[in-house]
């Protein structure tokens, strides 16, 4: 028997970041990134799915010129445990040699997936790579992994909303929050 409610907001347990908190704070990270990089022409890299919802609310709020492109990885590995091997699913479009790479992540947890990325982009000639992500677990760091620019700090929580997901679903919540137990259960 399914203990999902009708609306996806009623699986919501609490809210954790408000639209109104997430768009204050990517207005700002938008700005950093606008002064940080002013006078070049900076890649924005995403990292797919997760990345969607927070990397259109921050390259709007950089009134800097830039490309943008996409990437979508998944980790190889077994349950919930990642290996550290990332592989692609979708790779990048156009040559990035010699380019200023900001990679655009919804959340660093173990940091594996961008340790592993970094060292992909290294090989493709990136002059500088810089991080991105809206969300930080740094209790979960596994791999040596720092972000140049984060929005929030987060506990040991599994959260949802703004991009991120449980098995696919919540990411179109305008919000943060964490799910009932329940919802993991059914
Ligand atoms: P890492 O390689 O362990 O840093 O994994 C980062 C990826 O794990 C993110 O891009 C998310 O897809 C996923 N992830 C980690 N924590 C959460 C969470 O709390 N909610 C949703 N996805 C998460
Ligand atoms: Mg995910």
């Amino acid at each position: 028997m399914s203990h999902k409610s009708e609306d996806m907001s009623g699986d919501i347990l609490k809210v954790l970041l408000t639209e109104q908190q997430l768009k204050d704070k990517v207005n700002e990270m938008g700005a950093a990134i606008a002064r940080d990089y002013a006078g070049r022409r900076p890649m924005f890299l995403g990292v797919l799915k997760g990345c969607f919802v927070f990397m259109a609310d921050l390259v709007r709020a950089a009134d800097i010129r830039c490309d943008l492109d996409f990437m979508c990885v998944s980790s190889y590995g077994a349950g919930t445990t990642s290996s550290g091997v990332v592989k692609i699913n979708l790779d990048l479009r156009g040559d990035i040699d010699g380019r200023d790479i900001i990679v655009v992540e919804d959340i660093l947890d173990s940091g594996r997936t961008l340790s592993y990325l970094r060292s992909y982009l290294q090989g493709k000639g990136a002059a500088s790579i810089a991080i991105a992500t809206l969300l930080d677990k740094p209790d979960r760091r596994v791999a040596d992994v720092k972000a140049d620019y984060f929005g929030f700090v987060v506990p040991d929580e599994f959260v949802v909303g703004y991009g991120l997901d449980y098995a696919e679903e919540y990411r179109n919540l305008p919000y943060i929050g964490v799910l009932k137990p329940e919802v993991y259960t059914s």
